[in-house]
Formats: structure tokens, C-alpha cells, sequence
């Protein structure tokens, strides 16, 4: 296989196209986006891009809200480390969506996902992440007053219930098939997925009535939906929606993704301007060439440049812009150091404004956890 995907587990060459037939979504088309920019007056630079690329039901989707039925979004983050640029790019979109749709967000935080999965992670280590974890999001901008935290183990009373609804009608055989579990993994594996399901539908328990779903995330949860989805008609709940991205890759080549397990693929949110200015110059994947002669004779690769990439997926929103800069770096008239030099810029500037925010958020916690 020249590819491995779980939400465990990301290896090998990504073939985006063969995902998108392995996992059975749908390539989000041309005629889709106009529906979206219908609404949202604009479209988010991700979609243009087609970082968020594929989805399942959103046609659905925009027909319920077309006829008044508004949706909520659902998301999460299952604590056990620190946030990296990678992360935040499926949160980003999600607050755009929340904006531009005026729509409610539940967020969760499977606080025993990676205690349950990582050999080496303690409890109590997860939940000091979770705190952290909670000030990025907070640090992005939701609206308080339309955002729910909600974390497995504190609001088990009202989780745990609608859980135990959608592992009855899940078979060992099913996690199996969908996961690639053994007989060895842990009973508490076994079970997680259903978990992760229950936010897809609580709001309509909570609000005793049918409210359509749609979750923004990165392509390798798709495995857990396409269970929930499976069940939760069972249950005499909707299928919710989902819409997919991409990885953001780590800084050491286009292919993969950003991963907190190597130090040098990754930068943090709480990385100091040095710190993004010596990662990216030493581990950012050039696609220039190995002497200035040489790069000003044949161009660079933005393609597989990886500071060219994080421009093209995060940090310059503005096409002509880029356009620009694809130009002059594919002709050779600008240097890798050059580019690098743009990015590093970029991303100290993004940091600076979100470490501010970070802080800010320490106060807002209580703000947005869901309150039975
Ligand atoms: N499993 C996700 C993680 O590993 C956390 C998560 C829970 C999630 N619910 C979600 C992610 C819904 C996307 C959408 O971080």
C-alpha cells in the first residue's frame, strides 16, 4: 500500500484522488462552491484552493437550510500535546463557516481518545493539554455565546447514555474492519468511536428535535463518521454532514502530515519568532535548487516547496499574491531564502496576534464549556 490512513495513523505518499474513491466522499464541485458563496457573499480562500476538497451531504445540507432548517457545526480535538499550525487549519474554516452561517458549534474533547490510544500518556497529562488545547481554540475567535465545550468525561451524564445507544449497534467486526483493530487492542479502543459520534446528535437530544449536522474536519476522522453515519438513522437521527481537508504538511516535505511526535515537522502556536526563524530555515523542504546560479537558470518547485505551501494553504490569503510569488519563484527570480524569508514574516505575525489572544482566553474557559 503506498498510503495508510487512520485517525490514528497517517503514512505514505498521500494519493488525495485515491482517498477520496477508498473512503467513498464526494470531490466538492464547482457547483457546490457557488451554492456556498451564495450564502456566504464570499468564499473562504480554503475552498477556493480546495484545501477543504471533499464532503459528504453537504448538498443536503444547504437544502435544509435553504428551507429555514439551520444546521450546527461539530468539531473537536482530542487533547494529548500541543497545537501546531496543522491543527488549527480545519479550525480556522470552522469559525468562518460559524460567521458566515450564524450557526452554533459544538466542540469536543474526547479527554480519554489519546489516554485510551498513546501507551505513554497518563491522565492527568492529558487534561493539563486539554487547558492548553482550550486556549487556542478560544484564541481563534469563536462566538462564546454560540460555542459548546464539551469534554467526555465531565459531561459523561449526558454523553455517556447516547453512547451506549450507538455501541449497541456497533459489532466488534465493524470497529475492526473500519479501524484496523485487533484482538490485542484495549476494550476502551474498541468503544471510543462511539463516543465521538454522540456530539453529532446531542444537540437534538438536548433541543427534543431533529437539527441537521455538519462536521468540518481533516480527512483522516472520516473513518468515525462513516460509522456514525451508518447508525445514527437507527437511532431515528440524521446523518450528519461532514466536509474534509487536507493535511497541512510538515516542514520537512510536501507529502504526510504535521505531526507533534517530531519536533522538527512541526511549529507550535507557542513558538517564539526564533524558534519559527531557525525551524523554517533549517527543516523547511526546498524545492529551489542547489546553487544560486543553478536556481536562477531553472526556477524553483512550489509544488513541493513547503514554505510555498504553507503560503498557498494558511497564510497568504490573497490569490494575486501568491499567483505572484508562484511566478517568481518558478522563474527563478526568487530565491528560496527569499521565500522563506516572506513566510517566517507571516507566520511571526500570525503567532504574535494569536499568543495574545491565547492569553486573553485564560479568563474565557467557563465562557464556553456547556452548562447542563
Ligand atoms: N478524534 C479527534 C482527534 O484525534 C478529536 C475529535 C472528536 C474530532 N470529535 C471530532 C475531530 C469531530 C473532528 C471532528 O483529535
Amino acid at each position: 500500500m503506498e498510503f495508510n490512513i487512520t485517525p490514528w495513523e497517517v503514512s505514505g505518499k498521500i494519493n488525495y484522488d485515491k482517498l477520496i474513491k477508498q473512503f467513498g466522499v464526494s470531490k466538492i464541485d464547482a457547483e457546490l462552491i457557488k451554492r456556498i458563496e451564495k450564502h456566504t457573499g464570499e468564499l473562504h480562500f480554503l475552498l477556493r484552493r480546495k484545501i477543504f476538497f471533499a464532503h459528504r451531504d453537504l448538498k443536503w445540507i444547504l437544502d435544509e437550510y435553504e428551507k429555514g432548517n439551520k444546521f450546527f457545526l461539530y468539531t473537536g480535538r482530542a487533547p494529548s500535546g500541543p497545537i501546531h499550525l496543522g491543527h488549527l487549519l480545519p479550525w480556522v474554516f470552522t469559525k468562518w463557516l460559524q460567521d458566515k452561517f450564524g450557526v452554533e458549534l459544538w466542540f469536543q474533547f474526547p479527554d480519554e481518545e489519546k489516554f485510551l490510544f498513546k501507551q505513554d500518556l497518563d491522565f492527568e497529562e492529558g487534561q493539563k493539554w486539554m487547558k492548553e488545547n482550550m486556549l487556542d481554540i478560544i484564541a481563534l475567535g469563536f462566538d462564546p455565546k454560540k460555542t459548546h465545550f464539551i469534554v467526555d468525561t465531565k459531561h459523561a451524564g449526558i454523553m455517556y447514555k447516547e453512547a451506549c445507544k450507538v455501541a449497541k449497534k456497533i459489532t466488534f467486526n465493524m470497529v475492526k474492519g473500519s479501524f484496523g483493530m485487533t484482538n490485542q487492542t484495549n476494550v476502551g479502543s474498541i468503544f471510543y468511536t462511539s463516543m465521538q459520534a454522540v456530539p453529532a446528535f446531542l444537540p437534538s437530544v438536548l433541543k427534543k428535535k431533529k437539527i441537521p449536522c455538519l462536521i468540518p474536519h481533516s480527512i483522516d476522522q472520516d473513518p468515525h463518521f462513516r460509522l456514525t453515519r451508518d447508525i445514527l438513522p437507527k437511532l431515528g437521527h440524521y446523518k450528519p454532514s461532514s466536509i474534509q481537508c487536507v493535511f497541512l504538511p510538515p516542514l520537512k516535505g510536501v507529502s504526510g502530515k504535521m505531526s507533534s511526535s517530531e519536533e522538527t515537522g512541526a511549529i507550535y502556536t507557542t513558538d517564539s519568532p526564533k524558534e519559527v526563524e531557525r525551524k523554517v530555515k533549517k527543516y523547511a523542504f526546498s524545492g529551489g535548487q542547489d546553487t544560486i546560479e543553478e536556481h536562477r537558470k531553472k526556477g524553483g518547485d512550489p509544488e513541493v516547496d513547503v514554505s510555498f505551501q504553507y503560503l498557498r494553504m494558511f497564510f497568504e490569503p490573497d490569490d494575486k499574491k501568491l499567483e505572484k510569488i508562484y511566478e517568481d519563484y518558478k522563474s527563478g527570480k526568487m530565491l528560496t531564502s527569499e521565500l522563506k524569508e516572506i513566510l517566517i514574516k507571516k507566520i511571526n505575525n500570525f503567532l504574535k496576534q494569536h499568543q495574545k489572544k491565547r492569553k486573553a482566553a485564560e479568563k474565557k474557559i467557563s465562557k464556553f464549556m456547556f452548562k447542563i
